[in-house]
């Protein structure tokens, strides 16, 4: 098998921050200029996350240390390595372990990367299959799992998720329906109601109809909530969870804050937790391991969502999506010969 050359460029988005400002673009790189690893990966799919049109943009500050190429999750193809559960020809998956923040991440044709971060494709999904599920069906997944160590089953009944047309949310609409749950959406996109049905939704939601709060609870809805967006929708959430009933806080496309009162607490015995993505290994093989069987999601139905782009077109793509003008997956497919 042919070694990795070493002196061959390969294109990357890196950013730098110069004079308070971030900046971020293509340019031509070598190995040596990619943070340290023991193993160079060949990247076919970058998912392009929430996180990482932030961290492009300069919107917040995700990146850690400069200059650095973004980009939290990649699929791709061991070129080079000096370990041995790791040989070349490998398809491997990265996500998480500051990938991307504190290490040179997937916005780039050619990835270097420490062995304790890499899993190796072994399992019945394709490379392909696994990026277009990637960090936010995994995500959906981790909610999933928690709701169940708590004791949440398809008849406690529906759960809620919210930015139901997001990466996330279409992932967890078709990974709930799947697995044998009445998946809610909710959305601001009408047009998209007949899209969330088509993926496995028992009900949809626009949030226009959200009454303004005054109540602290409403009529007790959802068994359990995977909330992206927070804002007022998470409180509307928090005041419609049912007893005994769990809420996922995965994201903030909608703001940080929330309103609530303790009520739900105290009353319902709900439980409010987060989210982290970036796992503890036992957690990663166990949620993929279902990702990849009983829940795994309907690829066909989820397959006009999902859009691939060349790196070429990434800062575009991160503007529009910041502005909730996307819907579904984005991943940066790169040509590999
Ligand atoms: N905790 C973790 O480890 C983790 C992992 C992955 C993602 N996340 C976070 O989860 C969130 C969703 O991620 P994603 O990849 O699905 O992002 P995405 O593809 O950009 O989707 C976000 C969705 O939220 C809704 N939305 C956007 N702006 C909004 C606004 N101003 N008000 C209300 N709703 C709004 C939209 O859905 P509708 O138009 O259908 O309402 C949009 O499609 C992000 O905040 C992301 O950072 C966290």
């Amino acid at each position: 098998m042919p070694h990795f050359n070493p002196d061959e460029s390969f294109s990357a988005l890196r950013s730098h921050f110069n004079d308070g400002r971030l900046s971020s673009s293509i340019e031509s790189l070598k190995v040596a200029d990619l943070s340290a690893g023991d193993v160079v990966v060949r990247s076919h799919y970058a998912g392009v996350n929430y996180k990482d049109c932030l961290a492009i943009t300069g919107r917040a500050k995700i990146i850690e240390s400069f200059p650095r190429v973004a980009g939290i999750e990649v699929v791709g193809e061991v070129v080079e390595s000096s370990v041995d559960r790791l040989p070349v020809g490998e398809i491997i998956l990265v996500h998480g372990f500051r990938t991307g923040i504190a290490f040179d991440g997937g916005f780039s044709e050619v990835m270097r990367v420490p062995a304790a971060h890499v899993m190796p494709l072994s399992g019945p999904l394709t490379g392909y299959e696994t990026a277009v599920i990637g960090l936010p069906g995994f995500t959906a997944g981790m909610a999933l799992d928690r709701f169940e160590r708590s004791g949440i089953t398809p008849r406690s009944g529906p759960i809620a998720v919210s930015g139901a047309t997001g990466a996330v949310g279409m992932m967890a609409i078709s990974i709930l329906a799947r697995a044998g749950y009445q998946a809610v959406a909710l959305t601001r996109k009408s047009e998209e109601v007949e899209t969330l049905y088509g993926l496995g939704a028992s009900e949809v939601i626009n949030v226009s109809e959200i009454p303004s709060p005054g109540k602290p609870l409403e009529k007790e809805r959802f068994a359990a909530v995977i909330d992206n967006v927070g804002g007022p929708i998470l409180s509307w959430l928090l005041r419609s969870t049912m007893q005994g009933g769990c809420i996922a806080s995965v994201g903030n496309a909608a703001g940080n804050g929330f309103d609530g009162s303790v009520l739900p607490f105290i009353l319902r015995g709900v439980q409010l937790f987060g989210v982290v993505a970036n796992a503890d290994w036992d957690t990663r093989r166990r949620v993929w391991g279902n990702l990849a069987g009983a829940w795994k999601p309907d690829l066909e139905a989820l397959a006009p969502y999902v859009k691939l782009i060349g790196l070429d077109r990434l800062m575009q793509h991160a503007e529009q999506q910041l502005a909730g003008k996307t819907r579904g997956r984005t991943i940066v497919h790169y040509k590999v010969d």
